[in-house]
């Protein structure tokens, strides 16, 4: 055993326990604090037993216990509590030190505390880390970000523990300055709330559609995972449709309350779509079906008011089935090009200069949204690194070309029959928005300078000059000065 320490990691719920597990299996000797002196002692004679893992009682006695640099990664609640904890550590800190924040931070908090800290000679990075328990002990995906002079310290270790994609390679690389790491992990989680809700709401599809038993349904998912959707969430849907409870023999889905739980990485990404002036209205018809599920008491008075049709069974289950299928396809295509639009504002915003491809690649393997289908975006990207939309790219407009038909089918037929797919239908209403050559925007811009003389461009002049009308023949012939696009 080492006397000193490589690494830190303070807070041991699960996923800091299970990082320094993966640490230490990787050949690092890992120093380890909680707050809770107990639960250190519980670590260390539990499942640290026997490894090279050295508990701390204090704070001053984990940074001593630290070669230097000191590398010391925090895993507790995101807030408040980040903050306590570098407070503590600073007293024990020298400059070229190194505090690493694995929580899901927000990312402005991030950006606060990685310039805060640098005028203190300390180098913050706040990344990360996706993958739950499994991915924490096994191989997370790893999104780090902050003080670029950081990583030639963390590199080796980061890439030691992270997933690695298919080829190998480690999924997990600098992403930018600042608080770039916990901007691009806030994003996965917004996509990882969109793709849950398409996924569920082409279950709904096939359940009251195709009128398929439990065991067909998971045997359809498990199909899919073959094909293009080949991803984490499908493959676990397969599973979670098999499982039974064991006391009552009924399916667990069927036990489960249908009012979705949330803790704010998704409203995150939806408030900084609209910050950023970006439409990414998949991903916060996600989180709005979320909140809409848990009004369960609303839904069910509503249910008893509110008419709507009756859904009739499809003619053909397995060709609806397959419709639904190449629905889901093109509206993930859809969500994803929303998100990466938005990590290309952001990225233009606060000049973080975002490789979108890498990003694609940190996501192919360890994290929730991993799938095969970020190759396609790692090589849409390699192909174009400014890509606009990755619905340009040549694979994913032709992709989209042949599934667009059965994405309005499906939401044709959900409407008809009274079904609600948010996601689906946001999706095509991208799609389609985004392929509009002219959009009825012209009448919001016409009554927006009736009512309020806010201006127009127009169609015959060049960008950027603005005109006024006076509509009621009463109103000013001068118009408001403040125009803005977001
Ligand atoms: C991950 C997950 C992880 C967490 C989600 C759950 O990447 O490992 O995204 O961060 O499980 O944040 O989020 P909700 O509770 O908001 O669904």
């Amino acid at each position: 055993m080492k006397n000193k320490a490589d690494i830190a990691v303070a807070g041991l719920a699960v996923m800091g326990e299970n990082l320094a597990l993966n640490m230490e299996s990787k050949g690092f000797a890992v120093a380890v604090y909680n707050r809770t002196g107990a639960r250190t002692e519980a670590f260390a004679g539990g499942r640290g037993k026997g490894r090279n893992i050295l508990p701390a009682s204090s704070i001053g006695e984990l940074c001593d216990s630290l070669e230097r640099p000191r590398r010391i990664m925090l895993m507790v609640k995101a807030g408040s509590p980040v903050d306590e904890l570098i407070g503590q550590l600073l007293a024990h800190l020298e400059p070229g030190d190194i505090i690493i924040d694995g929580g899901n931070s927000f990312f402005k908090d991030t950006m606060r505390r990685t310039a805060e800290l640098q005028k203190k000679g300390i180098l913050f990075v706040g990344t990360g880390v996706s993958g739950g328990e499994e991915g924490a002990l096994h191989g997370p995906s790893l999104m780090p970000g902050g003080d670029i002079r950081a990583w030639e310290h963390i590199r080796d270790i980061f890439r030691a523990i992270s997933a690695k994609a298919p080829d190998g390679t480690p999924c997990c690389d600098w992403v930018g300055p600042d608080g770039s790491g916990h901007f691009v992990k806030m994003l996965h989680n917004g996509i990882e709330y969109s793709d849950m809700q398409m996924i569920a709401e082409a279950w709904e599809l096939l359940r009251r559609f195709c009128r398929f038993t439990p065991e067909t349904l998971a045997a359809l998912f498990e199909d899919w995972n073959r094909g293009e959707l080949e991803s984490y969430l499908i493959e676990i849907t397969s599973e979670i449709l098999r499982r039974k409870d064991p006391e009552t023999g009924a399916y667990v889905l069927d036990l489960i309350l249908d009012s979705a739980g949330q803790k704010g990485t998704g409203k995150w990404t939806a408030e900084c779509a609209l910050d950023l002036g970006t439409p990414a209205a998949t991903i916060a018809e996600a989180v709005f079906a979320r909140c809409l599920s848990a009004l369960r008491e609303e839904r069910l008075a509503a249910a008893e008011i509110l008419p709507g049709p009756s859904v009739s069974e499809a003619q053909d289950g397995k060709e609806f089935a397959e419709s639904v299928r190449q629905a889901l396809y093109a509206a993930k295509i859809c969500a994803y090009a929303q998100g990466f639009q938005v990590l290309r504002a952001a990225s233009l915003e606060y000049n973080w200069n975002l490789n979108y491809g890498d990003i694609a690649l940190m996501w192919r393997g360890g994290c929730i949204i991993r799938a095969k289908f970020l190759d396609d975006i790692k090589r849409a990207f390699a192909a174009d690194g400014d890509l606009a939309n990755l619905m340009f790219d040549p694979f994913f407009s032709d992709a989209l070309a042949k599934a667009q038909d059965s994405l309005r089918k499906v939401v044709a037929a959900a409407a008809m029959s009274g079904i609600a797919v948010p996601a689906f239908s946001s999706a095509l209403a991208y799609y389609d928005a985004s392929r509009s050559k002219r959009l009825p925007a012209n009448l919001i811009q016409a009554m927006r300078d009736c009512f309020g003389a806010h201006t127009y461009e127009r169609i015959d002049r060049p960008r950027g000059e603005f005109f006024h009308t006076d509509w009621t023949g009463s109103g000013s012939v001068s118009a408001t000065s403040t125009n803005y696009n977001r």
